[in-house]
């Protein structure tokens, strides 16, 4: 009896979490359910957490800053000791925060940096940049920019105004595709380039569908040919590829995307969308949790950008990941084989 008794104590004491990271609260405020990749991310993370021995508090705001707002405030008043956020609107969280910082809260800025406030501690995200890069340059190497002599029409669809990131994947984009924007082989023909008039409120289908929408009956309706659709992300892409279906387009555009989302993984496989920026979700729940548990432990957290995420009071110090794209020649390996999806997930 008595030994049983101590295995069962054995056990008890073997499965509780480790040490450094007991009873530890982290306070995950995600910015809405209703596009996939947050889902990832925050289940991601809560899973990473809990099995490091984090309790979590993880919530999702429906893109709205103040339920955001109310949600980081009970959090403060439930008693984490570090919060974990992906804002919604970026400059929104000063005053939330300062509460923070005045309690000894640490906050990590999460895929969007948080601005206007010295509260934040550490950013983790993908290279933004990059992914505007890569995406300019698949447009490159698609429509063969660098040899042609005819030029291309190409229209743009950024993202909101109020995330940090969308400036970046538009810079990024452009970048890449401005010698060809200066040499005429790439055309505009809405005249719509400069990211105050292309981007797109809360990154909405809704509304990148209903600009395409005019897009093309201002300007293709005459049978004008559109070459590209340079889309910050898949939420943006799935509302240019509905615009384009509803208008009858049988042969697609290059149309970039980001986020591997299924819907667009989908389009993908079936020719009306070309590629997507992967950025896989597991590789930055983890980050963040190494973030953690080096902040728990006192010591500094892994970083490797020192200067480029200035939010408008200090530069932030960051963790960055590589972006890669996916397109119909590589998706198997880099989201099946690596266990991000399964098959029937993209309908094989
Ligand atoms: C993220 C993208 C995402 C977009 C819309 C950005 O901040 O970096 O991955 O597609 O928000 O949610």
């Amino acid at each position: 009896m008595k030994r049983i008794l101590l295995v069962v104590l054995l056990i008890a004491v073997l499965a509780l979490p480790s040490t450094a990271a007991a009873a530890i609260r982290v306070g995950i405020a995600m910015p809405t359910q209703s596009l996939q990749r947050w889902n990832q991310d925050g289940s991601n993370m809560k899973e990473q957490f809990e099995a490091a021995g984090y309790v979590v508090d993880l919530q999702y705001a429906n893109n709205d800053v103040a339920l955001q707002v109310s949600q980081i405030e009970n959090m403060i008043l439930n008693g984490a000791d570090i919060l974990v956020i992906a804002s919604i609107d970026g400059a929104s969280l000063g005053t939330v925060l300062a509460v923070a910082q005045d309690e000894g809260i640490p906050v990590i800025a999460y895929d969007r940096l948080i601005m206007e406030t010295d509260a934040v501690s550490y950013y983790a995200t993908f290279d933004n940049y990059m992914v505007g890069t890569i995406q300019g340059q698949y447009l490159v190497e698609k429509l063969e920019l660098a040899t042609r002599t005819d030029p291309v029409n190409i229209e743009i669809v950024g993202g909101s105004a109020d995330d940090n990131n969308a400036r970046f994947f538009y810079q990024g984009a452009i970048d890449a595709i401005q010698p060809y924007l200066d040499s005429g082989i790439v055309v505009v023909p809405s005249g719509q380039i400069a990211f105050e008039s292309v981007a797109t409120m809360a990154w909405s289908s809704e509304r990148a569908q209903a600009r395409m929408d005019n897009l093309i009956a201002a300007h293709y309706s005459d049978g004008t040919r559109l070459d590209a659709v340079l889309c910050s992300n898949d939420s943006t892409a799935l509302g240019v590829t509905n615009s384009l279906v509803n208008a009858g387009f049988e042969e697609f555009p290059v149309i970039t995307g980001q986020d591997c989302d299924i819907a667009n993984m989908k389009n993908i496989l079936a020719g009306r969308q070309s590629m997507s920026i992967f950025k896989d979700t597991r590789t930055l729940a983890s980050n963040v949790v190494a973030m953690v548990e080096a902040i728990v432990k006192g010591e500094e957290p892994p970083i490797n950008d020192m200067e480029t995420y200035h939010n408008g009071v200090k530069i932030v110090p960051t963790y960055l990941s590589a972006p890669v794209f996916a397109d119909v020649n590589n998706y198997y390996e880099l989201l099946i084989e690596s266990g991000y999806y399964t098959p029937e997930q993209l309908g094989l």
